[in-house]
C-alpha cells in the first residue's frame, strides 16, 4: 500500500512543520521586549509620597503583593508583612499557582529601576520572563513615567521581609499563550489629563475595576458584559458576586447618587446598606475625593447593561461575628 505510506509521510512532514511554526511563533517571536529603559527613580520625600498614595490607593499594588486578612470585609491588609508577597487561593479557578511575588528589597533589591518600570508598564520580568497579565500592565502602561518611577521610589523605601511563597507557575496552554501580551512602552502619556471625565476613564482602568467587575470566559472578558457584574467569588466569608456598576438604572448603578458611590468607596455599604466584602473599599478609602468624584463621572458614562447579579450567601458564623452583611 505505497499511497497509505505516502499519506503517512506528507502528515508527518505537516506535524513537524506545524510545530516548528508554532514553535517559532511563541517561543522565539515572543514575548515582545526592549531592553530595561536605563533611569532612576528619585529619591525626594515628594516622590516617595506619591508613590505611596498611588500603590495604596489607586494601582492596588499593595492588595495583591501582600497578605490579606481574608476573613474582614474589605480587603485588609496584614501591615507587617507589606508587600511580602500574596499566594492567591487554588479555589480561585486559576490556570495553575498564582503568586503576587515579594516585592520588598529582599527581593527586588538586585533590580534595576528600569527593570521595575518595564515589569510594570510592559509585564516582562528580570529575566526576560512574559508575566502572567492578572499583573495588570495592560493597564499600567497608561501610568506616566513619572508615576511610574515615583511607586519604584516608594518600594525601595518599604522594610524587607523574607517569604516562603512558591513562584507563579501556569499551566500549560495558558503558560504560552501568556507569551503573546507583552509589548514595549515606546510611547507612554506624557502627563494626566485635568478634565475630570478624561481622568476618570484612565482612573477606572488602573484601578482595575473592571477586572473584577467584567464577568470572563475562557480567561477573556466578556465584552458585551463589561462592568455587568456577576463574578463569583467565594471564601472564608462565603460566596459574593461583583455589582453590575454599568449605568443601568434597574440593575447597575444608574439610581445611585453621587454620595451613594461615595459611601461604598469609604464606607464599604452597598446603597441597600450590606457591607461590602471583597470589593477593596479600605483602599479606596485612602483615594483622594478628586480621584474618586473623576471615577464615579467615567462610571456614569458607562453604557446601561441590563444583567441581575445573584445575592451574597455569607457564612452564619460572620454574620453573628457582628460583621453583619445583611441589609
Ligand atoms: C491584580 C493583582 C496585581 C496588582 C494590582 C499588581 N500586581 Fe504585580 N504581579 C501580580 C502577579 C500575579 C504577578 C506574578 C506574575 C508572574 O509571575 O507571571 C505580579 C508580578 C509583578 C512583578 C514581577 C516580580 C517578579 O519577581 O517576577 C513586579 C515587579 C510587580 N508585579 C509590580 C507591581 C506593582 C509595582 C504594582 C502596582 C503598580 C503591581 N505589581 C500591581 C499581581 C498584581
Ligand atoms: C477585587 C475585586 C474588585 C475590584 C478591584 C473592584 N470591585 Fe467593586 N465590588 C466587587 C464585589 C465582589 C462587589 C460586590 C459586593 C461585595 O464585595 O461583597 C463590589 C461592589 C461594588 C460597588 C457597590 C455596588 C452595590 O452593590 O451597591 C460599587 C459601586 C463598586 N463595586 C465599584 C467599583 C469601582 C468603581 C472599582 C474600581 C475603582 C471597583 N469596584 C473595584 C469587587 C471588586
Amino acid at each position: 500500500m505505497k499511497w497509505v505510506k505516502r499519506i503517512g509521510i506528507g502528515l508527518g512532514v505537516l506535524l513537524v512543520l506545524a510545530f516548528g511554526a508554532i514553535t517559532l511563533f511563541f517561543y522565539v517571536l515572543h514575548p515582545k521586549s526592549r531592553d530595561a529603559p536605563s533611569v532612576k527613580a528619585p529619591t525626594t520625600p515628594e516622590a516617595i509620597e506619591r508613590g505611596k498614595y498611588l500603590a495604596w490607593h489607586v494601582t492596588g499594588c499593595v492588595l495583591c503583593h501582600s497578605p490579606i486578612d481574608e476573613t474582614k470585609p474589605g480587603d485588609e491588609v496584614i501591615e507587617s508583612q507589606l508587600f511580602a508577597g500574596r499566594k492567591f487561593p487554588d479555589e480561585a479557578g486559576f490556570p495553575g499557582t498564582v503568586v503576587g511575588p515579594n516585592l520588598t528589597p529582599a527581593a527586588i533589591g538586585n533590580w534595576t529601576d528600569g527593570e521595575l518600570m518595564r515589569a510594570i508598564r510592559e509585564g516582562i520580568a528580570k529575566d526576560g520572563r512574559a508575566l502572567f497579565p492578572m499583573m495588570p500592565y495592560p493597564r499600567f502602561k497608561q501610568l506616566t513615567d513619572e508615576d511610574t518611577l515615583a511607586i519604584i521610589a516608594y518600594l525601595r523605601t518599604v522594610p524587607a521581609q523574607q517569604s516562603a511563597l512558591p513562584a507563579t507557575e501556569l499551566d500549560f496552554p495558558v503558560s504560552m499563550f501568556v507569551r503573546l501580551a507583552p509589548r514595549p512602552v515606546e510611547s507612554p502619556p506624557p502627563a494626566w489629563p485635568t478634565d475630570p471625565l478624561a481622568r476618570g476613564k484612565i482612573l477606572l482602568e488602573v484601578m482595575s475595576c473592571s477586572d473584577c467587575h467584567t464577568p470572563m470566559e475562557k480567561g477573556k472578558q466578556i465584552e458585551s458584559k463589561a462592568y455587568a457584574g456577576g463574578t463569583k467569588f467565594s471564601g472564608p466569608i462565603g460566596t459574593v458576586y461583583a455589582s453590575n456598576i454599568t449605568s443601568d438604572p434597574a440593575t447597575g448603578i444608574g439610581a445611585y447618587s453621587d454620595e451613594d458611590l461615595m459611601r461604598a468607596f469609604k464606607e464599604g455599604k452597598g446603597k441597600d446598606g450590606r457591607t461590602l466584602w471583597v470589593m477593596p473599599w479600605r483602599a479606596l478609602q485612602g483615594t483622594t475625593d478628586e480621584d474618586l468624584r473623576a471615577v464615579i463621572a467615567a462610571l456614569r458614562t458607562l453604557p446601561p447593561i441590563s444583567n441581575v447579579v445573584p445575592a451574597p450567601q455569607i457564612n452564619a458564623a460572620r454574620q453573628s461575628a457582628g460583621l453583619d452583611a445583611s441589609p
